[in-house]
C-alpha cells in the first residue's frame, strides 16, 4: 500500500509528493525534524516533541511554516489517511527553497513534510533480545541538541556498526560516552544507579529520556545523570537506550563485553514496561 504524505499543505501518494531540488534541507541539510510514536494509532508525548520543535526553530532563526499549532491535526490526519495503529510520524520543516547561497534567503517559504512508518512498537523482537553496541568517535557537529536533518555523522556510526556485527553505535568524546546514533544511552551500575549523561548542547534532549526518568524516579531507581566512560560501561550491570522509536532497548553488549549474562536485564526490561503502560494510558 502506499502511504499517503503530507507535503506543504497537500496530502498526495508518496509517489506523487514533490519537494523543490533548490530546498535549503536538500543543499544544506537546513531543517529540523521530530519523530513521535504511535500507539493504538494515538501519538505518544507529543506535546513534548512539539516544545522540542519549537525550540529547534528558534535556535536556527527558522520560521515555521504555518503556526505550530496546527501541526499536530496535520500528525493525526496522516495517522488516520494511513490506518497507522502502530509506528512513527516523521515531521520535518526546512528554510525552504531558494538560489543556493549560505547566507539565510529572504522570503524563501519554509516547508513541513509529514509522513508514516509502521513498526510493531509492542510486540518489539529487538527489545526482547536486546541489542550490541560498539564504540566509535562522536564526529557530529556540537549543536546535537538541535535536531536537525544533517544525519550523515549518525548514518555513518551506525553502518559501521552494522559492518561489524553490531546493532548500533555508542559514540565518544572527550572519552565519555555521549550518545547512540539515534538514541539516548544508559548504563546501570552494579549498585543499582541509573547514569545517563547529562542534558547540554552534547547529546539531543531526548523527549523518552525525559519520561524514562521520570518513570525510574516515581519507581525509586537512583538516576545520576553525568558522562560515564566505556571502561565503565564494560562493568556496568546492565545497559539501555531510548527514542520514540525504541523505546527502551536494553543493551547486552558493549564492543566485545558482554554484560550480565547476555539477556536484558531487569531494570530495562521494567522501564520498557512502565514506558508502555504510561504511553497506553495516554493513548
Ligand atoms: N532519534 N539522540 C539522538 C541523536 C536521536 O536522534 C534521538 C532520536 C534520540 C532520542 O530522542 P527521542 O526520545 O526524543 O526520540 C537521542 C529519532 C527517533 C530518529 O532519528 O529516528
Amino acid at each position: 500500500m502506499s502511504r499517503i504524505v503530507y507535503v506543504n499543505g497537500a496530502y498526495l501518494p508518496e509517489a506523487e509528493a514533490r519537494i523543490s531540488v533548490f530546498d535549503r534541507g536538500f543543499l544544506f541539510a537546513d531543517g529540523v525534524y521530530e519523530v513521535s510514536s504511535v500507539l493504538a494509532g494515538k501519538l505518544i508525548d507529543n506535546a513534548n516533541h512539539m516544545a522540542r520543535l519549537e525550540r529547534s526553530l528558534g535556535e536556527l532563526r527558522m520560521q515555521p511554516p504555518i503556526p505550530l499549532e496546527e501541526i499536530p491535526a496535520i500528525q493525526r490526519e496522516i495517522v488516520a489517511r494511513n490506518a497507522l495503529d502502530q509506528g512513527m510520524v516523521y515531521l520535518q520543516v526546512t528554510r525552504g527553497a531558494a538560489d543556493r547561497e549560505f547566507r539565510f534567503p529572504k522570503g524563501a517559504k519554509p516547508s513541513l513534510v509529514v509522513f508514516s512508518q509502521a513498526k510493531n512498537l509492542l510486540e518489539d523482537p529487538v527489545a526482547a533480545r536486546g541489542i550490541s553496541v560498539v564504540t566509535l568517535p562522536d564526529i557530529r557537529w556540537r549543536r546535537r541538541d538541535i535536531k536537525t536533518v544533517q544525519l550523515l555523522a549518525p548514518a555513518l556510526a551506525k553502518q559501521a556498526a552494522l559492518d561489524a556485527g553490531a546493532d548500533d553505535a555508542w559514540l565518544v568524546e572527550d572519552g565519555v560516552i555521549t550518545e547512540g546514533t539515534s538514541n539516548n544511552a544508559y548504563i546501570v551500575t552494579q549498585e543499582g544507579t541509573i547514569v545517563t549523561r547529562a542534558l547540554s548542547h552534547s547529546i539531543l534532549h531526548g523527549i523518552t529520556r525525559r519520561a524514562v526518568l521520570g518513570l525510574a524516579e516515581r519507581a525509586g531507581l537512583a538516576v545520576e545523570e553525568r558522562g560515564f566512560t566505556a571502561d565503565e560501561a564494560y562493568e556496568a550491570a546492565e545497559a539501555f537506550i531510548t527514542s520514540a522509536s525504541s523505546f527502551v532497548y536494553p543493551v547486552v553488549r558493549i564492543d566485545d563485553r558482554i554484560l550480565g549474562n547476555g539477556a536484558p536485564g531487569p531494570v530495562a526490561t521494567r522501564l520498557r514496561r512502565l514506558y508502555i503502560e504510561m504511553a497506553l494510558a495516554e493513548s
